[in-house]
């Protein structure tokens, strides 16, 4: 088959390789019809994750119709059509049993941290992902679900991470009615996050980014108020100064490790990976959130260490809450959100490209060209 293979930094391609296998009773092979690039593969192509191994197929935001099964598998049959978690849980650990799907202690055997994730590098276990034309899926029966037959195939895939991630950047955040919520970072996550910030009673969102078309995008999108920093001067004193000197109530980075706005970060995180990339959202959402405020992180960070302001968390009284989503949990109410048009998540996919053109799709999408949001690939 063909599949998408990671080369070393910036170079990826697509590459024959063997038909994935089952190995186990509990897993399906789904072919797949449509695999996301999401900001977290660039952390993976930027060459930012520890272990990421040449010859590794990226690709954690997939769907597809089921071809294979191992004989446990009760949930799925052949050719039924499956959204696919970007997490490989269990289903029966005592994280999956509380929920935290993305924590399983089962399908990581290379960590403690986060559970099993496809296409993420040995970190995450060391699955192949799904920028692919097959992929094996282990705990066929947890994962995957059905995708309702009136829903689009762009709702569908984008609900294997970005939705249920802005939706948990919103929901971590505890926002409040009547709070001022400041998302740093207009990629699809911050987007989606946005637009889930009203959902849970903001009356104002305001987003941060350095891109003047995804800025464009979410101002209508969201819609919210958008800025971009460059033009801001000290981004952590123009918030200030528009939320009477207090700060936000809430703020949520969704940018996480590869973060641009200062040059110190840039150098130790990025050139001489002195630290895991650069925190420099993060930064200025611990400066910005008021005292006692939020601050939510769902941008990815790697298991090394980073310059964080702790000291500001400490003397601000600021409550942090991150993790990876538990696409899991949120998928029964974000599939119903989908199907009531509460969210509308397709608008987000501005690019379709065959996945035998994997090494353009990455070029675009990393180097925000073509006035890329996410782009799908279809094999
Ligand atoms: N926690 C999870 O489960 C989870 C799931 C999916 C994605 N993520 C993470 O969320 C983050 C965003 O993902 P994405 O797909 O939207 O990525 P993306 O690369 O498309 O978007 C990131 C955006 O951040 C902007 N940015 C860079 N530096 C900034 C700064 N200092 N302040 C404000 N904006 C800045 C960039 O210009 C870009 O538009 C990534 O770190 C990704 O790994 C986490
Ligand atoms: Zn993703
Ligand atoms: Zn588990």
């Amino acid at each position: 088959m063909r599949a998408m293979n990671y080369r070393g930094p910036f170079r990826v391609r697509i590459e024959e390789k063997p038909m994935p296998e089952i190995l186990h009773p509990n897993d399906a092979i789904i072919k797949v019809t449509r695999a996301c690039i999401c900001g977290s593969d660039l952390h993976l192509y930027h060459g930012l994750v520890p272990d990421t191994r040449v010859g590794s197929t990226f690709g954690h935001e997939f769907i597809g119709v089921v071809v294979e099964i191992g004989p446990s598998v009760q949930k799925l049959k052949i050719g039924d059509r499956v959204l696919v978690p970007f997490n490989i849980s269990c289903g029966q650990c005592a994280f999956c049993k509380q929920g935290l799907y993305g924590n399983c202690h089962e399908s990581n055997s290379m960590a403690t941290a986060v559970g099993g994730i496809y296409g993420y590098s040995h970190t995450a276990g060391g699955y192949n992902g799904g920028q692919a034309e097959y992929v094996r899926v282990p705990y066929a029966d947890v994962g995957p679900e059905i995708i309702p037959e009136n829903m689009h195939q762009d709702d569908a895939v984008l609900l294997t991470d970005v939705v249920p991630t802005g939706y948990q950047a919103a929901e971590m955040g505890g926002i409040k009615t009547g709070d001022t919520v400041v998302v740093f970072g207009a990629g699809p996550i911050g987007i989606m996050a946005a637009r889930c910030a009203w959902l849970f009673g903001a009356t104002r969102v305001i987003v941060i980014d350095h891109i003047e078309y995804r800025l464009d995008f979410v101002k209508k999108y969201a819609p919210c108020e958008a800025y971009n920093y460059k033009s801001l001067g000290d981004p952590v004193r123009f918030i200030k100064k528009i939320t009477d000197w207090f700060g936000a109530d809430v703020c949520i980075d969704a940018v996480g490790s590869d973060a641009s706005g200062s040059l110190l970060h840039t150098i130790t995180g990025k050139k001489l990976l002195l630290q895991a990339g650069a925190a420099t959202a993060l930064h200025w959402a611990v400066n910005s959130v008021k005292k006692g405020g939020i601050v939510s992180i769902v941008g990815v960070y790697g298991p090394t260490d980073n310059l964080v302001p702790i000291g500001n968390v400490v003397n601000k009284g600021i409550t942090i809450r991150a993790n990876q989503t538990s696409v899991k949990r949120l998928l029964p109410r974000l599939i119903e959100h989908v199907q009531n048009g509460v969210i509308d998540p397709k608008p987000l996919i501005t690019h379709r490209i065959p996945l035998q053109e994997v090494s353009e799709a990455y070029r675009i999408f990393s180097s925000k060209l073509d006035n890329c949001i996410k782009p799908v690939l279809i094999p």
